[in-house]
């Protein structure tokens, strides 16, 4: 028999996480549609809470996937040489400047990881994503949020920001931003990127990109080698099942990030189908035009309901519960089998993101929400 202290290990203390860590909220995820209908017993229910693609993916995708499922017991090729070479062509950045992602959130997490330690900070607006205030905790680094002007970045804010903390290593833009919509316009972004110093990067999260053409800041790079641009799969493209993003930076940035990355961090089925999503751009633009077309109609449905909004170049809109108990709201939805996302985390209690679907779901979304708006 072994001995009690050998085996014991009870009073064992557990080892304790860094403070910031500690401090760390965990990422609120929409509510998925089959814990929704556990919940509330709703079987068709809508999901507009994570800014997904509500059309699907490119056909092509799914001949891609297919032709992978013999070959799944191999390691993807660790590099992704056909995905880059797409991704190549499609935007005119070098293979040795692409670097591959499991979702861009892999991207976002490298690239912390990769610049930023505790002595260092990360610059954000006030509104912008919330994974880069996450980082700055995940790296034990100092997160500087920079109040936000008309719900989107203040530039001069945050360039003030950079000057008055010198170990500002990394400062994050989302454009468009999520949750609010807002975009940069082009040029103040390129006078914002020129006025700092060159030690700091820019990295431009454009995960909304497609839905709006005047938000690719592409061209910034052939500028500026302290500039980095990060996107996805997961929206336009609609394949946020698969995990796949990509950055485009200098040769010299993307070869530290490929230090710092998981080997084979992205899986076969995954590259082999944003290679064939990226090459039916028809899909892109008719993706684009239902969102437009869509949007359209939600903006006047809120005006008919009386409701404010931020005008958004994404895929999503911020729509104001007008001093309404807007949890309440929020909980009717999530009832009548409507999943929105709630704003409370960051800072925006009165406010709801819902992601523009297609319309048969905008119609449900706004008739439910207008049986609850008038039923006092
Ligand atoms: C601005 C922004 N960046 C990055 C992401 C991460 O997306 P993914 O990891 O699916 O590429 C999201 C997802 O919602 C986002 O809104």
């Amino acid at each position: 028999m072994h001995s009690s202290e050998s085996t014991d290990l009870s009073s064992a203390q557990p080892t304790v996480a860094y403070d910031s860590i500690l401090d760390l909220a965990p990422y609120q995820t929409g509510k998925p549609v089959e814990e929704l209908t556990r919940e509330y017993g709703v079987s068709d229910v809508v999901k507009l809470a994570s800014n997904e693609n509500p059309i699907g993916c490119s056909p092509a995708v799914t001949l891609a996937i297919t032709e992978q499922l013999g070959q799944l017991s191999r390691y993807p090729d660790g590099n992704g040489y056909y995905l880059k070479q797409g991704i190549a062509e499609f935007t005119g950045i070098k293979l040795d400047g692409i670097t591959l992602g499991n979702g861009s959130n892999d991207l976002l997490d490298i690239l912390a990881r990769t610049f930023v330690g505790t002595d260092d900070a990360i610059v954000y607006s006030q509104y912008a994503f919330v994974v880069y205030s996450m980082l700055a905790k995940m790296q034990g680094a100092t997160g500087i949020e920079v109040p936000a002007q008309r719900f989107g970045h203040d530039l001069d804010a945050m360039r003030q920001a950079v000057e008055d903390n010198a170990n500002t290593k990394i400062v994050f833009i989302a454009n468009p931003n999520n949750p609010t919509g807002t975009q940069l316009e082009r040029a103040e972004l390129r006078q914002f990127v020129a006025s700092l110093p060159s030690s700091v990067l820019v990295v431009l999260d454009e995960a909304y990109t497609e839905y709006s053409p005047e938000s690719n800041n592409r061209a910034l790079l052939d500028e500026f080698d302290n500039v980095v641009i990060v996107r996805t799969f997961s929206k336009a493209y609609g394949l946020a099942g698969l995990r796949i993003g990509y950055a485009l930076s200098s040769a010299p940035i993307a070869g530290l990030l490929n230090r710092v990355r998981q080997p084979f961090n992205v899986s076969r089925i995954g590259l082999a189908a944003a290679a064939a999503a990226l090459a039916d751009q028809d899909f892109i633009e008719t993706v684009c035009q239902t969102n437009r077309e869509q949007m359209q109609w939600l903006e006047k449905q809120f005006d008919t309901l009386g409701l404010g909004f931020i005008k958004s170049h994404a895929n999503f809109i911020m729509v104001e519960i007008d001093d309404e108990d807007t949890a309440a709201i929020n909980q009717a939805l999530l009832e009548q089998g409507v999943i929105v996302r709630p704003l409370v985390g960051y800072g925006l209690p009165d406010w709801l993101r819902i992601t523009v679907g297609v319309a048969e779901e905008n119609m449900r979304l706004i008739d439910t929400l207008r049986s609850i708006l008038t039923d006092d």
